[in-house]
């Protein structure tokens, strides 16, 4: 698309499509929870904190208040006119090392170099970082061909199994017990997602709920255990999907529900971003 177009697509002049980087604001909140959530395929919203309606409530959380989110940068890029185009939500996670947490540009305006002009400006207001890290889904070809392009290689690979929760006749296991209930539902009524833990004797165990319907456990061994699951349910009977992230690509051992991959992401790092941004230090010689 040339630049003509893509002005045109988006209702701007040609000659005011300059891109233009800024820190988002608590006025972005909103929008950027609509283009995230449009940028994933409608059959893995379910999965993803960052496709609920809720997730702009808690971004504008984040913008109000960055002294509470150290080392949290959301950049958004816009037209000369402020129409905007896209954003990128990185966080330093070492003194030289950020972690993309997430990029997306409007569809419109893609291929254009916006991710990239999003990058090189986090990079020159961050000169320490030398290193970056992300998780990409193995699938999004444009992605991966961003990242290889800069240099980007993959480390590790991980599988999204899903179950449905077939736990009919399974008795709530009487020794279980779930911690941060309170929390849990006011961040879902909040949210829309949350986080909690359910405690078996002496073991606690984090589990999530992404969504309405999705109980994500970060212990795959849990998914061995009916009797704690129906526990959860039993609190929160909307439930009715099981989700586990596990290293490579086996599925692991289940008892509540036959496990189908519905994801496979990678994680990708770089120790010289700089280098393929072509940012040089604006302190450093040269
Ligand atoms: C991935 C994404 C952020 C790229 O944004 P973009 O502004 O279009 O990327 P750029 O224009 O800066 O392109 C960077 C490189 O990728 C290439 N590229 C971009 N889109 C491409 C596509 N659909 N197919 C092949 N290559 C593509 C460009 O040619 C460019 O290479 P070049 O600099 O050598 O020309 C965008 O496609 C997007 O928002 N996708 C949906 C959200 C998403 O998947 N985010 C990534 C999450 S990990």
């Amino acid at each position: 698309m040339s630049i003509t177009d893509l002005s045109r697509s988006l209702g701007v002049e040609p000659t005011s499509t300059r891109v233009r980087i800024r820190p988002a604001v608590v006025a972005d909140a909103a929008w950027l929870a609509e283009v995230s959530r449009a940028s994933f395929a409608p059959r893995l919203r379910d999965y993803l904190t960052s496709a609920q309606p809720g997730i702009g409530r808690f971004w504008e959380v984040v913008l109000a208040h960055p002294g509470s989110f150290p080392g949290r940068t959301f950049l958004v890029a816009e037209t000369g006119d402020g129409d905007r185009l896209g954003f990128a939500d990185l966080t330093l996670v070492e003194p030289d090392r950020a972690h993309l947490s997430y990029i997306c540009v409007v569809e419109a305006a893609r291929g254009r170099g916006v991710a990239g002009a999003l990058l090189r400006a986090y990079a020159a207001g961050e000169p320490q970082v030398v290193a970056m890290r992300l998780d990409v889904f193995a699938d999004n070809v444009p992605a991966r061909v961003l990242y290889d392009r800069l240099g980007f290689a993959a480390e590790a690979t991980s599988t999204w199994w899903v179950a449905d929760l077939t736990l009919d006749g399974v008795t709530p296991g009487a020794d279980v017990r779930l911690d941060g209930l309170h929390a849990a539902r006011a961040w879902f009524d909040t949210y829309g997602f949350g986080e909690f833990a359910v405690a078996v004797g002496e073991t606690t165990v984090k589990l999530g709920r992404p969504s309405a319907r999705v109980l994500r456990c970060f212990d795959p061994a849990i998914l061995t255990q009916p009797a704690v699951l129906a526990a959860v349910v039993r609190e929160f009977p909307e439930l009715d999907r099981v989700l586990v992230m596990t290293p490579g690509e086996d599925a692991p051992p289940s008892a509540v529900g036959e496990l189908r991959a519905v994801n496979r992401s990678l994680r990708m790092s770089t120790s010289r971003i700089r280098a393929r941004l072509d940012v040089r230090d604006p302190l450093g010689p040269g």
